[in-house]
Parts: C-alpha cells; sequence; structure tokens
C-alpha cells in the first residue's frame, strides 16, 4: 500500500482499476491515527458525532464549529487517509451563499480536504459554486439522517415507486455538478449496483450491498462500541464495548484494593537522588511518532 496522501483523484483512479475504498468516521487524533495506519482511505467526520459522541438521538443538533473542532483532531491523527468534514444540519440548506461560506471554514479552520453534504439534484447549483471555489464535494443521498423527520426515521430508501430512478437521477446530476464521490446510505443492493455502474464517480455505500465502489461504516459501531446497537448492515469488527468495560472494571476493582499501582508504578525520592534528571521527565510525547 503507498503511503502517499490519498486525494480526490486517488479514489477516482481506484474506482478506475476496480480497487475498493475502505472508509470510515473518525473523531478525534487517536482513532484517526489507528484508522490512518490500519490502511482506512478515508477518514469522514461525520455529523454521526452528534450521536455516538454527544450522545444525541439524530444528528440534528451537530453545528459547523463541532465539526471543525473534530476536523482538526482527525487532521493532526492521519497521515495518509483523505479527511472529509460532513456539512451539519442547516450549515447548508438556507442558501447557497451560506453554504459556500461554512464549507470554507470547515475547510480553513478544520483542515479537512473536502466536504460532505446530504441531498441529491436539489443541491446541484451548491455543489457548483463550491467546486468552483475550490472545495471538494462528497454527495450523499438514500437514507440522509439530517432529513430525519422528513423521512419519518431511518428507513431504507428508493423501494417505492420512482424511488429507483430519483435515486440514479440524484447521481447523475450530482456528478454532472462537480461532486467527486456520492455516499449511497440505505438502499436496495441492486439500485446501488446500477448506480455505480451509471456514474464515473466513485460510490461508497453504508447499508447499500456489495456492489459500491467502497464501503463506509461508523467506526463506533465496526467496533462493536454499543452493546445494544447492531442494524442489519453493520459488520462489527470487535466488542469493543464488552472489552472496554472488562478493562476498567478490573481497573476500578484494583484501585478499590490497593493494587494499583505498585511500587514500580510510582514514584522515590531514593531513585531521583541516583538518576537526578529522570525524575523531571516524567513522560514525553515529543518526537513518539
Ligand atoms: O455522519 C456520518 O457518519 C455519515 C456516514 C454514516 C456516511 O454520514
Amino acid at each position: 500500500m503507498s503511503t502517499k496522501q490519498v486525494t480526490i483523484q486517488t479514489l477516482r483512479q481506484m474506482k478506475e482499476r476496480g480497487e475498493k475504498i475502505a472508509m470510515l468516521t473518525a473523531y478525534d487524533a487517536t482513532f484517526a491515527r489507528l484508522l490512518d495506519d490500519a490502511g482506512t482511505d478515508v477518514l469522514l467526520v461525520g455529523d454521526s458525532l452528534g450521536m455516538v459522541v454527544q450522545g444525541h438521538a439524530t444528528t440534528l443538533p451537530v453545528t459547523l464549529e463541532e465539526i471543525a473542532y473534530h476536523c482538526r483532531a482527525v487532521v493532526r491523527g492521519a497521515k495518509r487517509a483523505h479527511v472529509v468534514g460532513d456539512m451539519p444540519f442547516m450549515s447548508y440548506q438556507a442558501s447557497h451563499e451560506q453554504g459556500v461560506t461554512n464549507a470554507g471554514k470547515l475547510m480553513k479552520d478544520g483542515g479537512c480536504h473536502s466536504v460532505k453534504l446530504e441531498g441529491g439534484a436539489v443541491h446541484a447549483e451548491l455543489v457548483h459554486r463550491l467546486v468552483t471555489a475550490g472545495i471538494p464535494v462528497m454527495g450523499h443521498i438514500g437514507l440522509t439522517p439530517q432529513s430525519y423527520h422528513q423521512l419519518g426515521g431511518f428507513k431504507v430508501q428508493g423501494r417505492d415507486i420512482g424511488g429507483r430512478e430519483r435515486l440514479l437521477s440524484d447521481a447523475r446530476t450530482l456528478e454532472e455538478a462537480g461532486a467527486y464521490s456520492i455516499v449511497l446510505e440505505a438502499i436496495p443492493a441492486d439500485i446501488a449496483r446500477e448506480i455505480t455502474a451509471a456514474v464515473s464517480i466513485p460510490t461508497i455505500g453504508i447499508g447499500a450491498g456489495t456492489g459500491c465502489d467502497g464501503q463506509v461504516l461508523v467506526s463506533y459501531d465496526a467496533l462493536g462500541m454499543d452493546e445494544s446497537f447492531k442494524p442489519r448492515f453493520v459488520r462489527r469488527y470487535e466488542t469493543l464495548g464488552a472489552k472496554i468495560k472488562e478493562a476498567i472494571s478490573h481497573y476500578v476493582s484494583d484501585v478499590r484494593t490497593g493494587a494499583f499501582p505498585s511500587d514500580a508504578e510510582s514514584f522515590s525520592v531514593a531513585e531521583n537522588k541516583a538518576t537526578p534528571t529522570a525524575m523531571d521527565q516524567v513522560y514525553s510525547t515529543v518526537g513518539k511518532k
């Protein structure tokens, strides 16, 4: 695997070569470093952070400043991956001017490499303006969680009459407007496959079957952080929720019994006299990488 920074051109070439794109969400520097080291091509600072980090029931309360804050952390942790900043609810819906200004803020203040916004043809003009301004845009169609109340919940999209045509036309319009990629969320696998064949930009599926050019999952779901959340489209690659609880209950018990810390995990005056400078450097993160 090349260590060169992944760009929107890399992603396009991956589609052309038939190489699948691996994308995950990331919200902080430590996770970004781990996901990047493991070869993830794209890190999305998704507004899903409203649910998995902030504990809201939907993504609607997330603000532009919060996404920018998490983008800065992720950009610091990532070396190779392309970092996408999610445009949160009502940061681009009111006007094109507002959309361009806010996407610019996310790039300047957050340091992300591109932005993602939800919606199809209705945002084509905005996508065109952003791309003209030098801001690469990833589209997102199908289940668009910011329209939770409009859609009546987190429901599979495109099953109704006309759904297939609407999704196909949205994807084509986003490509024509200049989007470099499109997320297809919670749509039937055969429609996702058809869209993927119909556009020359990469499609990234979540709950959209295997026919997409890449896949994305919320990293907390892929790692099984929430034992009570397991929708059909999620594959858990770990059960970190259970493992974290087990490790922490061990720590709590060690603290209560006095088993932690041990002498080896403590400092002493005698030790300091023997090596006078050692005590000053309790730990160092400088030059750690
Ligand atoms: O916010 C997010 O995490 C997303 C992905 C699920 C695609 O939009």
